[in-house]
């Protein structure tokens, strides 16, 4: 069984422990992590052309700029990656540019490639669909913006099948139990499932573990 993680009453990112464990712990905590990790950049390499311009929103530790590393190195592309938490960003390990700033209000460059890996359900609700607009608009045309979050239940039987996966999961991973379930109460009110309907008709999935869905949204090429 996995060693027990600080786990703080009210989750934040803004916090050394957190930090200093997440690597280790989001892992710990969702198996198909790498595997998803690995989708982004399949996807970078199709949608980074020479010269282009890519964000990493919400970074962490820099997961998804380090699976972008090589295609962004091929063709020198222009990366920013964006983390709110000096704690984080303090662990960043990712390519540079870094910049710690809120991804709600930074004044972003036209895009050809953006990742919002596991950051939406994070953001204040209010700000959701204006911040998804403004990202799709930000997209050039023939690039691409990739959302991987965790999304709200459908109702009835199917939607507790659906949130149990989760949990077995992170079990069969040999997650503790108790952490687990301290977890899941510890992101009350933070941590809020993104509503599906929010996602325009032109985004396509490419990935859906129970409650976790990637999609890409692919800009029209005129
Ligand atoms: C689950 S982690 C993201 C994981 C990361 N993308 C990866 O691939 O491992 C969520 C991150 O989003 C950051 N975050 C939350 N709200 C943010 C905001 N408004 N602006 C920038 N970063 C934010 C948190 O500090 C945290 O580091």
């Amino acid at each position: 069984m996995k060693s027990s993680l600080e786990i703080p009453k009210h989750w934040t990112f803004r916090s050394r422990a957190v930090a200093k464990h997440f690597t280790r712990h989001v892992r710990e905590q969702l198996p198909w992590y790498d595997l998803a990790t690995n989708a982004v950049a399949h996807f970078g390499r199709h949608y980074i052309p020479r010269g282009g311009v890519v964000y990493d929103v919400g970074a962490s530790t820099g997961n998804v700029g380090l699976a972008l590393q090589e295609t962004l190195d091929q063709r020198g592309a222009r990366f920013t990656a964006i983390e709110e938490s000096r704690e984080m960003a303090d662990r960043y390990q990712g390519p540079p540019e870094l910049a710690i700033a809120d991804a709600v209000t930074f004044d972003y460059q036209p895009f050809d490639f953006a990742v919002c890996f596991l950051v939406m359900m994070f953001l204040p609700v209010d700000t959701r669909p204006a911040f998804l607009r403004r990202l799709e608009s930000l997209t050039k045309p023939g690039g691409a913006l990739v959302v991987v979050d965790k999304v709200q239940m459908p109702p009835g039987y199917v939607g507790t099948a659906f949130s149990r996966l989760t949990l077995q999961q992170k079990l069969a991973v040999g997650a503790r139990p108790e952490d687990i379930l301290r977890k899941e109460l510890s992101l009350a009110g933070y941590q809020r499932p993104l509503d599906p309907g929010m996602m325009p008709e032109t985004a396509r999935t490419f990935f859906q573990v129970g409650e976790f869905v990637g999609w890409i949204l692919a800009a029209p090429e005129r």
